[in-house]
């Protein structure tokens, strides 16, 4: 691993992410079984094999979702994706759930689809991109993922557009109950918060408010686990927290699980490190005692001492 990090270390970021897809692919051939081998967890009524997952953004179109599950992560999340394809951003939910059709009998850990609106959506029609996504994504996803931020347009993290914030939410759960009642399946959905961008207490109320199921709590910053602390101990364990965010070592994943987090994943550390992380990361976590049920409450989360 050590080779691996001085090579990504040097070269650009897009390239350290491609070497990272390749190493995926690479790993996957080795017979050695990188698949957490714990029991795995149940959160959102969903069982995860491991506690690893992988962060929105670096399998933007779900082509490297075979390789992942060997690799040993124990969800992915793919995307973000909008409603309609974006040069360079997203090839359209459309193409994305067409592509994911491949897997449909090879699936052997939680695939979550992040979603979002296209750039140049009118502020009246944003619900509609979520709406649109949710339908599409809705027979090919084991949860969805709301995500707030777009690079143009209004960021809905922002408190001032609380109101579009409220009325997208609103839309989505009411269509939310309207999938059920068509296909049959209740998808776990959450919602995607960036720390460093938001009230968080009151970004979580609002996706209480609208039946999330859980939370995707992306936390940077100096502490970031004594923050996620803060917010965990704040909901008093009434909804599961994906931590994201400065994930890069073994204890880094061991230290939100222990800050109340029910699952974590890792973006950069992949690409900083190669897959070998993700394989250091099961093991500790495991002689830790971190991947064993009989901890977990009902949402996966480590007791509190
Ligand atoms: C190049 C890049 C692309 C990303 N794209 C997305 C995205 O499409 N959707 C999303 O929700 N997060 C995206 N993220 C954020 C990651 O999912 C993650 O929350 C963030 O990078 C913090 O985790 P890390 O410290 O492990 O990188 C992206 C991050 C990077 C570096």
């Amino acid at each position: 691993m050590q080779i691996y990090e001085s090579i990504a270390r040097r070269i650009e970021p897009h390239h350290a992410r491609s070497m990272a897809a390749f190493a995926l692919r690479l790993a996957s051939l080795s017979r050695r079984k990188n698949l957490p081998v714990d029991q795995g967890i149940d959160v959102m009524g969903l069982r995860f094999p491991g506690v690893v997952g992988l962060a929105a953004g670096f399998d933007k179109h779900g082509d490297l979702y075979p390789y992942l599950q060997t690799a040993g992560f124990g969800f992915a999340e793919i995307g973000t994706v909008t409603p309609l394809p974006e040069p360079g951003r997203s090839r359209g939910i459309h193409a994305v759930t067409h592509s994911l059709g491949q897997y449909v009998h090879r699936r052997r850990i939680p695939l979550g689809i992040s979603i979002s609106m296209n750039r140049d959506t009118q502020l009246q029609s944003m619900a509609q991109d979520y709406l649109s996504c949710m339908h599409a994504a809705w027979q090919h996803a084991d949860y969805i993922v709301i995500n707030l931020g777009v690079r143009a347009g209004p960021d809905l993290h922002q408190l001032e557009h609380r109101n579009i914030l409220g009325h997208v939410l609103h839309a989505v759960r009411k269509e939310r109950e309207w999938l059920f009642h068509q296909y049959g399946n209740r998808l776990p959905m959450m919602i995607k918060i960036d720390q460093a961008r938001s009230s968080t207490h009151e970004l979580v109320c609002m996706g209480l408010e609208a039946g999330m199921d859980g939370i995707v709590l992306c936390g940077s910053g100096s502490r970031p686990a004594d923050m996620l602390e803060h917010v965990t101990r704040s909901l008093n364990s009434s909804i599961p927290i994906v931590a994201v965010g400065g994930i890069r070592t073994p204890q880094d994943a061991a230290d939100r699980l222990m800050a109340g987090a029910s699952l974590i994943q890792v973006h950069t550390g992949l690409v900083q490190s190669g897959p070998g992380l993700i394989r250091q990361m099961n093991t500790f976590l495991r002689v830790q005692g971190h991947c064993e049920r009989p901890n977990k409450d009902s949402y996966g989360r480590q007791d509190q001492p």
